[in-house]
């Protein structure tokens, strides 16, 4: 049994570095992210009610969100485990998390900080392309697919996330400072927080979250 928090700024590497440990420890990755674009694309109630927040790079409401990773939550294959990606990004989602929101009362064994400079942020969210049919990520610099535009892994186009412009970005920064940000004293003092240097080659980072995993399994 594994539950993972993964915590960081918008482009941190959150997404990417979820992903390898949800295929090495066959575990689910729950991204909230994920979760409210499926329900824009598919334009249901939900989507239609996060759409505009998401776009302004605002938060969507703790309300909305709480519901969302819920009944996330309750499905069969979160029972023996799970990765939260994006979620808790407020105090009050880590407080409803931490009370009575995750049915076992779930321990959380790591929340893994992922730190980038600012700076490199930006550089990281403008080359992002993201799979249309899979969800793969993509950079057009530090991880491009073989195919200009072709997801490797399902043949797919690629496209760029709306709120992955630059005026959305800097609102997503400063949502983050805001909002976020505090998590980070609140896991410190629970004693879970690992921080991870994100400002490396998306590999080593693996690695490293690797063996800090391994710590736990043994
Ligand atoms: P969400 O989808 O969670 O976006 P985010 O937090 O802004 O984070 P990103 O997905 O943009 O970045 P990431 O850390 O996953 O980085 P990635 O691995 O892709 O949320 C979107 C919106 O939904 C929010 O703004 C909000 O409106 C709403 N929302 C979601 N959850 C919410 C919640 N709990 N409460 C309220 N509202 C919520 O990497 C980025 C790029 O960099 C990629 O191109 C990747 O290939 C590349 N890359 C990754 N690692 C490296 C590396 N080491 N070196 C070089 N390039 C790298
Ligand atoms: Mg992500």
């Amino acid at each position: 049994m594994m539950r993972l928090i993964f915590l960081g700024a918008p482009g941190a590497g959150k997404g990417t570095q979820a992903q390898r440990v949800s295929a090495k420890y066959s575990l689910p990755q729950v991204s909230t992210g994920d979760i409210l674009r499926d329900a824009v694309k598919s334009n249901t109630e939900l989507g239609k009610k996060a759409q505009g927040f998401i776009q302004k790079g605002f938060l969507v409401s703790d309300e909305i969100i709480l519901g969302i990773v819920k009944e996330r939550l309750a499905k069969d294959d979160c029972q023996k485990g799970y990765i939260l990606d994006g979620f808790p990004r407020t105090i009050i989602q880590a407080q409803a998390f931490n009370g009575n929101l995750s049915q076992s009362r779930a321990k959380i064994d790591y929340v893994l900080n992922i730190e980038v400079p600012e700076d490199k942020i930006l550089e990281r969210l403008s080359g992002r392309r993201v799979c249309t049919k899979c969800g793969e990520g993509y950079h057009l610099i530090f991880k491009n697919p073989l195919k200009e535009n072709i997801c490797d892994k399902c043949g797919s186009g690629l496209y760029q996330r709306k709120d992955d412009q630059k005026e959305t970005i800097i609102e997503r920064l400063r949502q983050y400072r805001e909002q976020t940000l505090p998590l980070i004293d609140y896991y410190k003092k629970q004693n879970v927080l690992r921080t991870i240097n994100g400002d490396e080659q998306i590999d080593l980072i693996s690695k490293k979250i690797d063996d800090l995993l391994s710590g736990l399994r043994a």
